[in-house]
């Protein structure tokens, strides 16, 4: 049922149909749902080997055991992945799950870590109530920082959809012997490839822009270091944070359609962010709008060089009109996550109490921009005086 097709010179959207042919077990165009959790052994009693001396990861068509260790489909994303990732991928059932997998990897005694989505904060927590990981900001004094701790930055970051200098955390981080860790959840490739720019290890909510649609929950890690891969499956195993055959088979098939949702969600964010940017005097209940596609610094063109993330997020004058605004929008569901072809606005507060009761975040989908534009106008019209 195999097919070759000297995928690794072809190009990314060939790379997200295709990248998985190899592996087809049937040949169904679309490869099936496998629920099964056990896989019978193999029928020759010669062959047998003992699982756990089985290399990790390997070998989907012969080495099935039971699915909390790998399962077709899963095996089947981190080959697709592998295609665009620039890297060894390790799937999870969450972007937290792999948030916890990567700390329980490296063990740090000490994090920086900055703003971000509040899931990370809330793991970093555990493990200090649990092993008294220390916890120091973004840009406090690295002194603090030794071989094998960890910098954690999110770029671009969650909520707001500004962007942070990676190269610039890397060389801080590697002066200490430390690793830098990047959260590119908010613009994943081909918007930003922070290996690139010194990132030793990269995480992704798959839930949100990979997943597409907001009907399935999963997050990888990327290494350059295919012993590290290894490493990460077997703490996977013993975790129990492998994710689940159902998720595994959506979240192929929307990775087919993933390269030309996320340039269309990315093309009309911008151009929503420059509309209400260029009008925000006609708006009073309008008072800022934060987007990387407006910030100045030199980074940002090397790091998002073909756009930016469909994320962003306004202030607007008072917590009350923050509240107004999400049913004021005709377009946008009121609704926290991110990612997802339809459009979704968020009163943040909601769901991260750290952030102002101003901030109301956005996350752009595939509707046409023009009406997307219009209910905007329309709903800050109304709100303001
Ligand atoms: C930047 C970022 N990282 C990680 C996560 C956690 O992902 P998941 O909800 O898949 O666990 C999120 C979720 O919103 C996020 O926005």
């Amino acid at each position: 049922m195999t097919r070759d097709n000297d995928i690794e010179k072809a190009g990314f959207n060939t790379k997200l149909v295709h990248g998985d042919d190899s592996s087809a077990r049937v040949p169904d165009v679309v490869q099936p749902i496998n629920v099964s959790t056990t896989f019978r052994y193999n029928d020759d009693p010669a062959s047998l080997v003992a699982a756990l001396d089985l290399e990790p990861g390997s070998g989907i068509l012969d080495n099935l055991i039971y699915s909390r260790l790998s399962h077709p489909n899963s095996e089947k994303l981190e080959q697709v992945f592998e295609g665009i990732l620039d890297g060894h991928v390790v799937m999870y059932s969450s972007g937290l799950a792999a948030f916890m997998a990567m700390l329980t990897h490296y063990n740090p005694k000490v994090i920086a870590i900055g703003q971000g989505y509040h899931g990370c904060h809330g793991i970093a927590d555990i493990f200090t109530r649990l092993n008294g990981l220390k916890q120091i900001g973004l840009d406090d004094d690295y002194s603090q920082l030794g071989p094998g701790d960890i910098v954690h930055l999110e770029t671009p970051v969650n909520p707001e959809g500004v962007s942070f200098d990676i190269k610039h955390y890397a060389e801080k981080a590697h002066a200490r012997g430390a690793y830098l860790v990047v959260d590119s959840t908010l613009a994943p490739p081909p918007l930003q490839e922070p290996f690139k720019f010194g990132a030793d290890m990269i995480m992704h909510s798959a839930t949100k822009f990979f997943g597409g649609h907001s009907d399935l929950l999963a997050g990888c890690l990327v290494t350059k270091d295919l012993d590290i891969k290894h490493k990460l499956i077997e703490d996977r195993v013993y975790l129990g944070t492998n994710v689940a055959n159902l998720e595994s088979f959506l979240l192929l098939r929307s990775l087919r359609t993933f390269k030309i949702r996320l340039l269309t969600q990315s093309q009309s964010a911008q151009q929503l962010v420059q509309y209400l940017q260029n009008h925000i005097k006609e708006f009073s209940a309008l008072s800022a709008v934060h987007h990387s596609s407006l910030q100045k610094d030199a980074y940002i063109k090397e790091q998002l060089p073909i756009g930016h993330s469909p994320v962003f997020s306004i202030d607007v004058d008072s917590p009350e009109t923050a509240r107004q605004l999400p049913y004021r929008l005709k377009y946008f569901h009121h609704a926290t996550s991110l990612g997802g072809v339809e459009s979704l606005v968020e009163w943040r507060s909601m769901t991260d109490k750290s952030v102002s009761q101003t901030l109301v975040r956005v996350s752009v989908g595939i509707e046409d921009v023009e009406d997307l534009i219009q209910d905007f106008h329309q709903a800050l019209s109304g709100l303001s005086k």
